[in-house]
């Protein structure tokens, strides 16, 4: 029997450091208690946040992905999987940063259907820059998630950005704002924030999910959001995680619905 196609998603920001590797992370635990298979891709290729943040020993790389496909050596996308749990897998980013250069984009479309033919959810892990990787990937993708803070800088970014996705009509993404970051910085209101970016907010992670201790987390390879005094302890922010995974996978039994009446 074949299994239907998974969805994608990539996150993504208009600057480094707004919380794209921890979200994913989380997000991996969320569909987890969804009892959806996940893959993390860590597409972050030179510093690799998410293969550290879930610290498991690996071999495989998206460098030996792309490698052996080029060399006619590719047999099971399997090969290159690590496990972290019975739900969650990752394939990491090269253990070499100079393998990170090496990796041509034309193969992250392959890489992208093959992830998405063997889980139901495909999360996958960018840096800021839109370069070739990143707009193939954004491209690519079911949907996209974009992390924003409430920091200057950010905000002058997120306005090109949502500016060049409206002139390219890219209309597949969702805008989460995230004040776990910078619990302190509230020179913005919302509603300054929705005026300079001229793009609504459709989920923000509170200033209570800052976690003091989050590097501890990250050291162990532990996921918050599988930690069982997650609900009661970040009570509003574990609904709002919840609601993100259950959108999305909302979104797809529509969009299949429609495929389905179109057929
Ligand atoms: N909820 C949080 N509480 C405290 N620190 C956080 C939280 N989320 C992220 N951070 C810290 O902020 C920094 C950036 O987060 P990260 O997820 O790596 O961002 P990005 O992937 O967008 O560069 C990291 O040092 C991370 O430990
Ligand atoms: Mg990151």
């Amino acid at each position: 029997m074949s299994r239907s196609k998974g969805k994608s998603i990539c996150l993504f920001s208009a600057k480094g450091g707004v919380g794209k590797t921890i979200t994913c992370i989380n997000l991996a635990g969320i569909y987890e208690h969804l009892e959806k298979k996940v893959l993390l891709v860590d597409l972050d290729l030179s510093s690799g946040g998410l293969s550290m943040g879930l610290n498991r020993p690996f071999e495989k790389t998206i460098f030996n992905f792309v490698d052996d496909y080029n060399n006619n050596r590719y047999k099971d996308f399997s090969d290159y999987i690590t496990k972290y749990d019975d739900y969650i897998d990752l394939l990491p980013c090269p253990k070499d940063p100079r393998q990170a250069g090496k990796i041509d984009a034309k193969y992250i479309d392959l890489l992208i259907d093959k992830a998405e033919s063997n889980y139901d959810i495909v999360l996958i892990d960018t840096t800021h820059i839109l370069n070739e990787m990143n707009v193939i990937t954004l491209d690519k993708v079911d949907e996209i998630l974009f992390l924003m803070t409430n920091d200057p800088l950010d905000l002058k970014n997120m306005k090109s950005i949502m500016s060049i996705f409206k002139d390219t009509q890219v209309t597949n993404y969702k805008i989460i704002l995230n004040y776990s970051i910078n619990p302190y910085k509230d020179y913005f209101s919302l509603f300054d924030i929705k005026n300079i970016i001229k793009a609504n907010i459709d989920y923000t992670i509170s200033s209570n999910f800052y976690i003091k201790n989050i590097d501890q987390y990250v050291m162990n390879g532990e996921i918050l959001t599988l930690q069982n005094k997650m609900p009661t302890t970040f009570n509003k922010d574990y609904e709002t995680f919840m609601n993100i995974a259950l959108d999305s996978l909302e979104e797809k039994k529509v969009k299949r619905q429609e495929g389905e009446d179109d057929a």
